[in-house]
């Protein structure tokens, strides 16, 4: 039987980094996403694809500012050039699909913690890329025509990943902001949700 300790102890410290964590903790919410959206079909057609993209839109402009944002810029100096919405637009003109207008809500995206959150899924979408790159083939798209958010970066998908992980996992936070990031990143994938009802009522 242990002999009950007279100081209480501290937490042991997590063998996961922080992007572990928040891989470990939406794993449940992104095997979600990913299921109703392939069986959305979204490979059927052009104009199925097309509305998946749109979601892409609202899901990309909801954090568009973060982007901008100059204590995230230095918390995270490589999100300097990870912009996608400008590609997005580019695969609607392409698929000649409008761009939805407002969201009637914008979204709460909370502290700057919460938003780090919102940026692990955003970014980490793009590890998904790959996959979706290939199937969007099927209908002739490719990363110069209509599924160009989806293409790797320049400097490959992986070493891409591993530099954004390495920069959320340096930020020193306290553990209740430690909670808000897996909170932000849990509203994010909630907001995905959302976003795919919305364009597939
Ligand atoms: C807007 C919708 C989506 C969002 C927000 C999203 C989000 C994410 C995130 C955050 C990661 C990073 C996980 C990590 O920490 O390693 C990821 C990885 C990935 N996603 Fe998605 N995803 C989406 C749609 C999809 C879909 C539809 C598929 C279907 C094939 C997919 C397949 C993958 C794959 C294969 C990975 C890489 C997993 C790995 O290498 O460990 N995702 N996605």
């Amino acid at each position: 039987m242990p002999v009950p300790h007279p100081i209480p102890l501290p937490d042991p410290p997590s063998a996961l980094s922080r992007a572990q964590r928040l891989k470990a903790r939406t794993d449940q919410p992104h095997r979600r996403v990913d299921e109703r959206i392939l069986g959305l079909g979204i490979f059927d057609s052009r104009a199925a694809f097309a509305r998946f993209v749109r979601v892409q839109y609202r899901l990309h402009a909801d954090v568009q500012g973060l982007y901008a944002c100059p204590v995230l810029l230095r918390q995270l100096p490589s999100l300097a050039g990870r912009q996608r919405l400008s590609l997005i637009e580019r695969d609607l003109a392409d698929l000649d699909v409008p761009v939805p207008g407002p969201s009637a809500a914008t979204p709460d995206l909370g502290t700057l913690a919460h938003r780090l959150g919102w940026l692990y899924v955003v970014e980490g979408s793009a590890l998904g890329g790959a996959v979706l790159l290939k199937m969007a083939a099927r209908l002739g798209l490719h990363e110069d025509f209509g599924a160009r958010h989806l293409a790797p970066a320049a400097q490959g998908i992986a070493a891409t990943w591993r530099r954004f992980a390495a920069e959320l996992d340096a930020i020193v936070l306290e553990p209740p902001q430690e909670t808000a990031v897996l909170q932000g990143a849990e509203d994010a994938f909630a907001r995905v949700v959302h976003h795919v009802e919305a364009e597939f009522r």
